[in-house]
């Protein structure tokens, strides 16, 4: 069982995800929208699969469809809510799957930061007993359900007096709302008494609907304690209602992992203007300047430098790189020793050989190019393969598409392009080649021979410039 928790249950998860979201102003469903890149209740989920969970329930409602469509998880059991009558309602959607010996853990959809190690101290804070609870304490506890513990026990630590019931802000008394231990909403329960307690939850309350959280106050009636696990980070507990939370945890998320990345030696010359939305995999000596977004999957070797502005998409670069300023790059590889930008734009499927260059204004798309090659100014490179040590002169552009078909360029080793040609493809430049500036080829050249297609230079004796007749 390595890597499982303590207990010797299986674990089952239900994840609450029917609620409408109606402060995000959005037609989409709530728990769609992105932190850091990924929709709030896929970050949910992941944590419930970092736990090896047996099967995950997810409680859908509104636009439940675009959240299947999304997700597209065929692992996932999918519950409808067809009205939202409260949490207990909803956890009762899911039970049918629940087996009596499970431990069953119940996450919200809309809370993204709650971590895998988190999770465990509650799954082992509830040992053997039939339920545990996630809390927090907080300065400012307005809105949420508070924790009521056992006022008898002379104790005054918190976690010796066992708790009582859970009374819902709406519902609570003057005193009660003074009190500033939490309920998270998190919790875990064993499957048989789950279901026992659900079906005597009634919805006698202010908000006429079924409380998940009265499943506390039936367990000590029966005898029960429930135990609990208070989070260490306050952070971990938020859910998301509107934008402003949403880019609240956002940034939380991007500083975690900022902090992550320098733990690893990463250099982050400023952690708050840094955005990951996916995953990396760095070398050594890996510095990264001021507002770079890195997308996807993206693999970074060692003494690689990128410059501000820049955006990677499921880009592998080898090392000793340099990436400078305003640069995009998506789906490419780079290898070792090669120099990119400022202001380059790789498209998706190119590959440069170690030691290439691209310098400014110049887009590559599709592109083979190899060891050495430069491509230093203002050019568009589309569908080509490139042999070594080319040089492509500023301006010079691969006509790739007819306008219904795209052709492909060939370049050979060691070729020199002049500035500002037109190569019409498909075509191929054959190795040692010299083409003229300002040329306009749609036939091959021939390698080691000067081609040209420009007219030839004249000069007109006696020619006037037209002037205005006053
Ligand atoms: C709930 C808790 C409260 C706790 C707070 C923490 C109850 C009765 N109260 O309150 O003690 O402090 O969370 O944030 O449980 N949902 C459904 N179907 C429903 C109702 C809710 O799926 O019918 C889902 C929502 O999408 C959301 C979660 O359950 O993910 C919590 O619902 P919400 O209405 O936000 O709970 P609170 O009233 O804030
Ligand atoms: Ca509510």
């Amino acid at each position: 069982m390595k890597g499982k928790i303590m207990s010797n249950k299986q674990l089952q998860v239900i994840i609450l995800a029917a609620g409408k979201g109606t402060r995000m102003y959005s037609s989409m469903p709530k728990v769609l929208h992105e932190l850091a890149g990924k929709p709030l209740v896929q970050h949910v989920v992941d944590s419930a699969k970092a736990l090896n969970a047996e099967s995950i329930s997810l409680v859908y409602g509104h636009g439940g469809e675009q959240v299947k469509n999304k997700l597209d998880d065929e692992t996932l059991i999918w519950c409808e809510q067809k009205e939202q009558l409260g949490t207990g309602h909803a956890v009762q959607q899911a039970v049918e799957a629940i087996n009596d010996t499970s431990n069953v853990l119940i996450l919200y959809g809309d809370v993204p930061l709650l971590s895998k190690d988190t999770l465990e101290k509650l799954l082992k804070a509830k040992d053997k007993q039939a339920l545990a609870l996630l809390t927090a304490n907080l300065d400012n506890p307005a809105g949420y359900g508070r924790i009521v513990r056992n006022s008898e026990n002379k104790d005054n630590s918190i976690v010796e007096k066992k708790v009582e019931k859970i009374v819902e802000e709406k519902d609570a008394s003057e005193a009660i709302k003074k009190i500033t231990e939490v309920n998270s909403g998190v919790m875990v329960v064993n499957g048989d008494k789950l279901k026992q307690w659900l079906a005597k939850i009634g919805n006698n309350n202010v908000q006429g609907e079924y409380y998940l959280t009265d499943l506390i106050e039936l367990a000590v009636k029966e005898g029960e304690t429930g135990n609990s696990y208070i989070v260490e980070d306050n952070k971990e507990i938020e859910g998301i209602n509107n934008k402003i939370q949403l880019a609240d945890l956002e940034r939380e998320y991007q500083k975690r992992q900022a902090v992550n990345l320098m733990t690893k030696g990463v250099t982050l010359r400023d952690p708050l203007r840094f955005d990951l939305r996916g995953e990396i995999e760095t070398g050594q000596d890996v510095s990264i300047d001021i507002n770079v977004i890195i997308e996807g999957q993206c693999k970074i070797g060692n003494n690689v430098k990128i410059g501000a502005n820049t955006i990677l998409k499921d880009m592998t670069i080898g090392d000793n790189v340099e990436i400078l300023e305003n640069c995009i790059l998506e789906k490419s590889i780079v290898s070792n020793g090669c120099l990119i930008g400022p202001f380059a734009r790789l498209r998706p499927d190119t590959q440069l050989d170690e030691n290439a260059k691209v310098g400014n204004f110049v887009e590559i798309k599709k592109s083979h190019i190899a060891k050495g090659s430069k491509v230093s100014h203002l050019s568009y490179i589309g569908d080509t393969e490139m042999g070594e040590n080319v040089n492509i002169g500023a301006g010079t552009i691969t006509c790739n598409y007819d306008g219904a078909y795209k052709h492909v360029t060939k370049i050979g080793d060691n070729a020199f392009i002049g500035s500002n040609t037109a190569l019409v493809a498909p075509i191929e430049i054959g190795s040692g080649a010299t083409i003229g500036a300002g040329s306009t080829l749609n036939k091959n050249a021939e390698a080691d021979k000067l081609t040209f297609s420009r007219a030839a230079q004249k000069t007109i004796d006696g020619w006037k410039r037209p002037t205005k007749i006053k």
